[in-house]
């Protein structure tokens, strides 16, 4: 049987052991989490990294921030209840880095941090990130949670101090061995030593600091990553960290002098020391479970965390290993993306080319923007950032395919009752050939119907593998199948006072509507407003949106269908308006 079992068919995401159910009504009442959820009462939590407060956010940060959101949102699909999923992004405030912006833009610190906090805090709240916690590194609770995190490590007698010297990089906040520094030239000719993977500048240091035991981890952290494949997604990132592990792994510096930098945790004990920044930012994920208190041991290790590839060393080197060092588990898992670039160079306040990304909302919708990030960005590989790019898509993705469908089965013109039609099993039998031999129904058609009943597991296996871009695809693809599936059977050349014509012509649009039900449910995720305007004209209702109740055109399946014969919602306009006719109109209006 054809007939596609959502939840049998989630598979790894939820990590759960599922298996393909004969049809809908088993769906309800079944569980999708997995044997690791049930550990935690089926609680996640998804986290961003924090952002750096020394320059505004850009479209890169805020394409991290929708890549957690989305992952969030596609598990409250599965998992709903405010309470079962967290979701944290944050500002990372302390730093040499912060420390040289402030002193650069003649402001104190503090004040910068405020300011740039708030851009980040007011672009994911236009951008619809529905995180539960904004946290900045600048809270008590935070400097709390370092503070004991820091004393752990010092009982279990993995941190001691001793002479550290090396090449210091306050761009990325990080030291690095001879072999990553080269000689680069500067404008006036003269010759100064840069990180050989950022190109930002390095100064040699040599200062007594604490250092943590890192050697020592080598090993756990090799058998961590061996036993749990999926740890680091997608794979090629898992490839490399445990490349990095085949060297040496030499023991790190987690402290500053105070008098080369103040802004920051004193080191407990001893104010003559900062705290690295790395290891302050890392532990904003434990803050935020309410860390130390023991509450957050119902939390921790339920996180996933969402960086870019840059970061990778951190998260998945150092911080596990702290953890470990803690006596804590390794996170559940990393997700990592790749970056975007314009023009092919990466974007930069010196070459002028970082693109904003409140205008881009502005100008292309929330839900657009969002789409086209997210649909276009690979976490494999760099992408390339162009406006054109954008409109190209959403005009033909959004505004026509999935716009335009929805358009014509719902318009008057076509459905005049304005109702959810019935579905009639004699004009399109479950097997070719079992029904009246109308001969209306093709080949396609039972591919398409194929195709969107394996929608949802494909989506959940992207999902999966952190390949968002690939499940919008796939829903594209199906968009353009259903288009097609109803061009083939023209509709508007059927009469509904035909008794021959009236069942098949309800069933098409029948088809058409239980197609777009399943694209707005999956897209949720990813374009909620729109996918709420589509819901809410099919008159899907709040508790029919979920993924465990999702069952496509159960009436093929010989099961009964809630919405067949139910009134359409209102109709509140476009779905999502072309934009380069809305330029047109622009222009058009400006000349009047
Ligand atoms: N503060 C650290 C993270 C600490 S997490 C404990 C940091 N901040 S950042 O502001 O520089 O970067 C935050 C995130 O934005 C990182 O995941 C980084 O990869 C991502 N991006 C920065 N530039 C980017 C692009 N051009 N494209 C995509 N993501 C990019 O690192």
């Amino acid at each position: 049987m054809v007939l596609v079992s959502v939840l049998g068919l989630l598979g790894r995401f939820q990590g759960s052991r599922v298996s393909r159910l004969p049809n809908c009504r088993r769906l309800y009442g079944s569980s999708p989490v997995g044997a690791r959820d049930e550990v935690h009462n089926g609680r996640a939590c998804f986290t961003t990294p924090i952002f750096y407060v020394n320059a505004a956010p850009h479209i890169g940060h805020l394409y991290s921030a929708l890549l957690a959101d989305a992952l969030c949102r596609y598990r409250r699909l599965w998992v709903p209840g405010a309470a079962a999923t967290r979701f944290s992004t944050g500002t990372d405030e302390h730093g040499l880095k912060i420390q040289q912006a402030a002193a650069a833009a003649r402001l104190a610190p503090a004040e910068l941090c405020d300011r740039v906090s708030a851009q980040f805090q007011q672009l994911f709240r236009a951008a619809g990130v529905a995180s539960t916690d904004f946290i900045r590194t600048t809270e008590p609770r935070h400097r709390l949670a370092v503070e004991h995190f820091w004393e752990v490590l010092k009982t279990r007698g993995l941190l001691h101090k001793g002479l550290y010297e090396g090449w210091y990089c306050a761009s990325d906040e990080c030291f690095l061995p001879e072999a990553k520094v080269t000689l680069q030239q500067g404008t006036s000719g003269d010759a100064h030593p840069v990180s050989l993977e950022s190109g930002h500048p390095v100064s040699w240091t040599q200062e007594e600091n604490y250092i943590f035991r890192l050697s020592q981890f080598r090993e756990p952290l090799q058998r961590w990553l061996r036993d749990d494949p999926q740890a680091i997604t997608p794979e090629p990132f898992h490839r490399t960290v445990l490349q990095w592990l085949d060297e040496e792994l030499p023991d790190l510096s987690v402290s500053r002098r105070s008098s080369q930098l103040h802004w920051g945790i004193p080191v407990p004990g001893d104010d003559s020391q900062t705290v690295y920044v790395w290891l302050d930012a890392l532990v904003n994920y434990l803050t935020v479970l309410g860390y130390p208190d023991a509450e957050f041991r119902s939390w921790w290790p339920t996180t996933s965390h969402v960086i870019g590839k840059d970061i990778l060393k951190f998260h998945a080197i150092y911080w596990p290993a702290l953890l470990l060092g803690a006596g804590l588990s390794p996170p559940r898992r990393i997700y990592v993306h790749s970056h975007w670039t314009v023009s092919g160079q990466k974007m930069s306040k010196s070459l002028g080319n970082v693109v904003d990304p409140s205008s881009c909302l502005d100008r292309y919708t929330v839900d657009g923007f969002r789409y086209f990030l997210l649909r276009q960005g690979v976490p494999n590989w760099d992408c390339d950032y162009y406006d054109e790019k954008v409109v190209k898509l959403l005009d033909s993705e959004l505004a026509d395919a999935l716009g335009g469908l929805l358009n014509r089965c719902t318009a008057k013109r076509l459905n005049p009752a304005g109702t959810y039609p019935a579905f009639c099993t004699a004009c399109f039998p479950s097997k070719p050939g079992l029904g009246a031999p109308s001969g209306r129904v093709q080949a396609e058609d039972y591919a398409l119907v194929k195709a969107v009943s394996s929608l949802p597991k494909q989506v959940a296996h992207h999902y999966d593998n952190f390949q968002i871009y690939k499940a919008l695809e796939a829903v594209s693809i199906c968009v353009r199948q259903t288009n097609g599936f109803v061009q083939r059977h023209a509709p508007w050349k059927l009469n509904w006072e035909s008794p021959v014509d009236a069942p098949w012509l309800g069933t098409v649009l029948h088809v058409a509507l239980e197609c777009l039900r399943i694209f707005g449910t999956l897209l949720q995720p990813v374009t909620p407003t729109l996918a709420d305007k589509l819901l809410s004209r099919l008159a899907v209702s709040a508790t029919e949106r979920g993924l465990r109740e999702l069952c496509f055109l159960p009436r093929f399946f010989g099961q009964p269908c809630p919405f067949e014969g139910r009134q359409l919602g209102p109709d509140t306009g476009l779905l999502f308006p072309r934009l380069d006719q809305s330029r047109t109109w622009l222009v058009k209006a400006s000349r009047t």
